[in-house]
């Protein structure tokens, strides 16, 4: 089970100071190492011993360890933070299936009170590094590990941007619920990606490639920004429509690796369609097509 499965089966069990003692572990993280008891009965404002009986049940149920000094708040404690906030706003009622666990994310679909659904997307960076910390040591590295926290919850919020920015430019994205912490919710695009899609799947792989392209063009034009990872692992196509996934990574046009970035992925689209479905085309023609820097159709060569 995930750290996110983990913490929406506890969230019916867990009571108000359990959430009162986790938020005063995490309002201090900028300010100590690992958070020592008195700082969270300070912060929480409730007696020492209901402090201590509460840090007993999160650590049991894998929300906080003990280090030396303190408390360390885990990944498992942060997505529980963000779960009860959503609910609290009647955004998430209930989790449901995982859709994509990788490297750095869980994803996962999600109803809301009226049955809507939508889709949660976890930030998980530098977890692999953090698994194999534990299994080496007997304790945790508190101030990696808040490290982390705080990458991830940048990296959500770097991810709201980037899905902002791209929709108000015209591009096909997921539309952006809300944020919380290390957590986006954003709709579901009931499509498959790129890569797992086969020649049966897309009728018009012509029209397919040059709809991506329209949208590059969009976010670079319109948008002023680069997506940096887009790939046949990060374009959804639900049969009808293309769209693109993944923000957290994007750069302005004005940054120096920006066209760089932009390069590769125009580099990543073309190979696919060439490999898959042999359409040539240039790039350096579609590079210059997205820049602006040529008009008109993009062209097959
Ligand atoms: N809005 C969405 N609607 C439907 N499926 C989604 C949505 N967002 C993400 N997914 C699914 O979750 C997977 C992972 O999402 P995403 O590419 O945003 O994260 P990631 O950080 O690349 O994860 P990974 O580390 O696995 O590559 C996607 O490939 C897709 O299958
Ligand atoms: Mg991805």
């Amino acid at each position: 089970m995930s750290s996110a499965q983990i913490a929406a089966r506890a969230i019916k069990s867990l009571e108000r100071e359990d959430i009162r003692v986790l938020e005063a572990i995490e309002k201090s993280i900028p300010s100590f190492r690992s958070i020592p008891m008195p700082r969270i009965e300070k912060v929480a404002k409730l007696h020492p011993d209901e402090v201590k009986f509460r840090l007993g049940r999160l650590n049991k149920m894998g929300f906080v360890v003990r280090d030396r000094f303190g408390y360390v708040l885990l990944s498992a404690g942060l997505d529980l933070l963000a779960l009860n906030h959503f609910a609290n706003k009647n955004l998430v009622q209930g989790m449901g299936t995982s859709i994509g666990m990788g490297k750095e994310s869980d994803v996962f679909e999600v109803v809301n009170d009226s049955g809507e659904r939508a889709v949660l997307k976890f930030y998980r960076i530098g977890r692999t590094s953090f698994r194999s910390t534990r299994r080496s040591r007997s304790y945790v590295d508190a101030a990696s590990q808040h490290q982390w926290l705080t990458i991830n919850v940048r990296a959500a919020a770097k991810e709201e941007e980037g899905l902002k920015r791209a929709s108000k430019a015209g591009v096909n994205v997921p539309s952006f619920i809300a944020r919380n912490r290390h957590a986006v919710l954003m709709s579901e695009i009931d499509g498959t990606m790129l890569y797992k899609c086969s020649k049966e799947d897309i009728d018009q792989p012509e029209q397919l490639l040059s709809e991506i392209i329209e949208n590059m063009r969009k976010s670079y034009i319109e948008g002023r920004i680069v997506n940096g990872d887009l790939s046949e692992y990060n374009v959804l196509y639900d049969g009808t429509r293309s769209w693109i996934i993944d923000w957290p990574q994007f750069v302005t046009i004005n940054h120096r690796n920006a066209l760089e970035m932009l390069r590769r992925d125009v580099e990543n689209i073309t190979s696919f369609f060439r490999k898959k479905f042999q359409i040539h085309i240039e790039e350096d023609e579609a590079l210059a097509y997205i820049t602006g820097k040529k008009e008109g159709k993009m062209k097959e060569s």
